[in-house]
């Protein structure tokens, strides 16, 4: 019976992120964290895979096989695949269940959507098994993950470096009160790599090496230690494969302009505010949280080029799926921050 009546309150709630999905069921925790990324047989349009498995083939595909990011900068840009990665999702989440539809379904989403992109989201989610979905900021989600106290009539600043957007929101009183988003994160990086080992060594290298030089030997400041990696790729000019090693003061060279946008959209929130909020932020600091503020010495580089105190966040990758856990195994503690996060967007200054 209990079995029964926990079937007619299945809840989840899905990070769905450019780069990393993660679903949280309700009474179970995070039961799927998996790439975003899908590949489809494009004969005859099958999903081979999703996730992990789907990784594994990037930049080593056949010509039938094709792989897909349904997400681009956090907005659906192939609604029939994200559908089917939801589906694959809730299904693989929630087990083999005879109530197959999800009472409640909260998801992230980020701070500058229009109301076609949202409605977008929410259509995918229902399409998937979702009778109810509710759409939260990612920075709401976050901060409640980390348990800001968001309520309170304090400002917090939080700052989620993704893999396609870095989202930037002061909140207070349960509500975003000004925020911004720009499209420079993770993936960026990455590809800010791609282009200087092509200018510098004249060598092209895939997605997933750039990102092993950034997680492996990258950092935002100068480090004591000296890193070093070797990495395989094509010559340019002979068109043969060639070996280089990369130094990690190169790498951080190359990603200080997309370091530095992101600082500058971070500074010029912080002179839009209300001097108020201004001053909590300036008290409490700025949290960072997202896979991107993984890079090493990224907090450093924030708080020099602020001068606020930076607080990396516990386990950032999850920060955004353990909120909306938090959520959705006690929606009723939370309909204001819910109910906040429908207006189409909070008021922008
Ligand atoms: N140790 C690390 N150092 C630097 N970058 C890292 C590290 N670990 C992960 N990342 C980067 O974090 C990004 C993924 O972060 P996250 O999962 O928070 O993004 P997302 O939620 O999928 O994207 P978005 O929120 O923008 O839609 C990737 O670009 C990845 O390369
Ligand atoms: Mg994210």
């Amino acid at each position: 019976m209990m079995r029964l009546l926990e079937n007619f309150h299945k809840r989840a709630g899905i990070d769905l992120g450019t780069a990393n999905l993660l679903v949280y069921i309700k009474g179970q925790g995070i039961t799927v964290n998996e790439p975003t990324l899908v590949a489809v047989n494009n004969r005859t349009n099958q999903i081979l895979a999703i996730g992990s498995e789907a990784k594994k083939m990037l930049d080593r595909t056949p010509a039938h096989v094709t792989l897909i990011k349904p997400l681009m900068n956090g907005v659906v840009s192939d609604f029939e695949i994200t559908e089917e990665v939801l589906k694959h999702s809730l299904r693989q989440a929630g087990g083999n269940t005879f109530f197959s539809r999800y009472q409640l379904v909260a998801i992230t989403i980020p701070t500058d959507l229009t109301e076609v992109e949202r409605k977008s989201v929410e259509d995918a989610a229902i399409a998937s098994g979702a009778s109810r979905v509710k759409l939260v900021e990612e920075p709401i989600a976050s901060a409640i993950g980390i348990r800001l106290p968001i309520e309170d009539p304090t400002a917090n600043m939080i700052v989620n470096i993704g893999g396609g957007t870095t989202e930037i929101s002061i909140i207070s009183v349960g509500g975003a009160v000004v925020s911004r988003s720009v499209k420079v994160a993770g993936q960026q990086l990455s590809d800010d790599i791609i282009k200087f080992i092509k200018n510098e060594h004249k060598l092209l290298i895939g997605e997933p090496t750039a990102e092993e030089l950034k997680i492996n030997i990258g950092s935002a400041v100068p480090i004591d230690e000296r890193l070093e990696m070797p990495i395989r790729g094509r010559d340019i000019s002979s068109g043969l494969p060639k070996e280089v090693v990369v130094k990690n003061t190169h790498i951080k060279a190359a990603l200080q302009k997309s370091l530095k946008s992101i600082s500058d959209t971070i500074k010029s929130l912080l002179e839009e505010a209300p001097p108020e909020l201004v001053g909590d932020v300036c008290e409490k600091g700025i949290y960072l949280a997202g896979g991107g503020s993984l890079l090493r010495g990224l907090d450093k580089y924030i708080e020099k080029e602020i001068s606020v105190k930076t607080i990396l966040v516990d386990d950032p990758l999850t920060c955004a799926v353990r909120g909306l856990g938090i959520i959705i195994e006690d929606p009723k503690n939370y309909e204001t921050i819910l109910s906040n996060q429908e207006r189409p967007k909070p008021i922008d200054l």
